[in-house]
């Protein structure tokens, strides 16, 4: 790359996400644990990503798996020490890769000293640091606010005759953003990280962060029906997405500015011309607010390409784009489209322009596990029973090899791991050169090595049917993808005269290297990366 390219890491490496709980487990607890994610680092250094962020990691009951912290500047025993955590961090930067920790800034847990402080009594200086408020007349809740996870968002406590607000569960009540010192002990918090050499954050429910100060009641969601989650009777008007909350974003964004290229990623489910507020007015708001539409939206071409286009046109001057294909929330990605799409899938975000977020043992094609009801785990689902809301299936064990408990852990794994590991696992894949982790591997190193894949332009390539295509640019340089996301063979004409490609990469090897021109065929299925000459 030329000397020139002004673009920062966070903008041109791949985002890698580790489920703490779920990658290696070094101590035989059942549970993932740091050292267990050291022992794995030359794994992920070799994968050809650079970038680690771990959810979390800090001391927490566990109500919700680490989202419900109780100490924001320690390391939670069963994950290791600050000691180990000091370590990982300096392995990490000797293989030249950055470390983003997830912050959970909206909500802390009801066992965090500054909630047991609050709930003491209503003249607790604390008090004011979380949403209290007195019933209704009747003795009901202040408003018709719902959790996240079922029921009211409203929870009674007996000895001060108030109501605290939670979006989520009741063991994660959420701070009030609006009071100072809230706003410095929690940027401190910030703060302790950074100092310690953490490369940037991902900030849990972003557009949470702060709610009407009038408490309005929710209006009704006229699309609501059964079959979703009961959260869904209301259009979230007064709850989330309020306009003070960038105010907070700019707060976090000074903090993060005064520390050398860090990046901080804002989790935020929004359509995307409200997504991408978050940029900030002059980019002064989170530098990469999560971009959701690939694991949203339904796999067609026609509906992608719209959302491309449309996130291409509604991104502010400077407004760096990201993608993400996969997470602890929602279906594993080859569930959800298809094994035979999977690797058009990965093609797609690791081509499209923008910073691409990957999600732990989607490099070798995990799938969703099921369940049985008696090993559930994931309060959502316990709490919302039987409506597909379950998340344990995409946080199950990392499948290393094909001995017991795929090399996870000595111990009992606290989920159950995939019925084929014996198959899908690292070691195989390892040595299968047409396996999905090798194919991943040579489109990382493909990526990695071209700028036009990394930071070029994006230039759409009209397709039909099926098919999705466009260029990505970069000096002299031009790559056309084409991927077909439907299971029919379909003729692509590139609309560009004269064209010579040769394929770089494709999930039918067998056109690997092939020189490609005027109208072609394509396999259902079928996506590549070609060169234009
Ligand atoms: C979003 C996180 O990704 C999810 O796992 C968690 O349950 C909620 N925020 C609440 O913190
Ligand atoms: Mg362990």
């Amino acid at each position: 790359m030329s000397n020139l390219d002004t673009h920062l890491w966070w903008q041109k490496d791949i985002v890698y996400q580790i489920y703490p709980r779920s990658y290696k487990d070094n101590d035989g607890d059942g549970i993932g644990d740091l050292p267990g994610i050291m022992e794995k680092l030359d794994y992920i250094k070799e994968l050809g990503v650079k970038v680690i962020w771990i959810s979390p990691i800090y001391p927490s009951p566990m109500a919700d798996f680490g989202y419900d912290v109780s100490d924001y500047t320690e390391i939670h025993p069963m994950f290791g020490t600050m000691e180990d955590f000091v370590r990982l961090l300096e392995e990490i930067h000797q293989r030249d890769m950055k470390l983003i920790l997830d912050f959970v800034p909206n909500h802390s847990s009801s066992e965090h000293p500054w909630f047991l402080e609050s709930r003491k009594s209503k003249d607790n200086p604390k008090r004011d640091w979380y949403i209290w408020k007195d019933p209704k007349p009747d003795g009901s809740e202040p408003n018709n606010w719902l959790s996240v996870f079922g029921g009211s968002g409203w929870e009674f406590d007996e000895k001060t005759g108030q109501y605290y607000y939670h979006a989520f569960l009741k063991e994660q009540p959420d701070l009030n953003w609006r009071n100072p010192e809230v706003q410095e002990a929690m940027l401190n918090n910030m703060r302790f990280w950074l100092d310690k050499g953490v490369d940037g954050f991902r900030v849990d429910v972003m557009w949470h962060m702060i709610k009407d100060d009038q408490f309005r009641d929710n209006p009704p969601n006229p699309d609501y029906t059964e079959n979703m989650s009961p959260y869904d009777k209301h259009l979230q008007a007064y709850t989330t997405d309020q306009p003070e909350v960038h105010e907070i974003v700019n707060k976090m964004r000074k903090v993060m500015d005064d520390y050398d290229e860090r990046v901080m990623i804002g989790e935020i489910y929004l359509p995307v011309e409200r997504l991408v507020k978050y940029y900030g007015e002059n980019n002064e708001g989170t530098h990469l607010p999560f971009n959701f539409q690939l694991v949203l939206l339904p796999w067609k071409a026609r509906e992608i390409e719209a959302a491309i286009n449309k996130y291409e046109g509604v991104l502010p001057a400077n407004g760096w784009p990201n993608w993400v294909l996969g997470n602890h929330d929602n279906a594993r990605v080859a569930s959800r489209v298809g094994r035979e799409q999977a690797k058009n899938a990965v093609m797609l975000l690791l081509t499209l322009r923008g910073t691409p977020t990957m999600y732990y043992g989607d490099e070798i094609g995990m799938e969703n596990v099921f369940i049985p009801h008696d090993k559930v785990q994931d309060p959502q689902e316990k709490n919302i029973p039987g409506k597909g809301l379950n998340r344990d299936p995409e946080r199950t064990p990392m499948q290393w090899n094909d001995l017991e408990n795929a090399g996870f852990t000595n111990g009992e794994p606290w989920l159950p791991l995939m019925d084929n590991f014996k198959e899908v696992n690292v070691k195989n894949q390892e040595e299968n050169p047409k396996s999905m982790l090798n194919f991943q591997k040579r489109l990382i190193r493909l990526r990695n090595s071209e700028p036009a894949l990394h930071v070029g332009e994006y230039v759409p390539v009209s397709s039909a049917g099926n098919l999705l295509s466009y260029i990505r640019k970069y000096s002299d340089k031009e790559f056309l993808v084409v991927l077909n996301l439907g299971n029919s063979e379909e003729t692509m004409d590139p609309d560009i005269s004269g064209y010579r490609a040769l394929v770089k990469i494709s999930n039918y090897p067998e056109i690997e290297n092939r020189e490609i021109s005027g109208k072609f065929s394509i396999k259902p299925n079928q996506g590549l990366i070609a060169e234009l000459k």
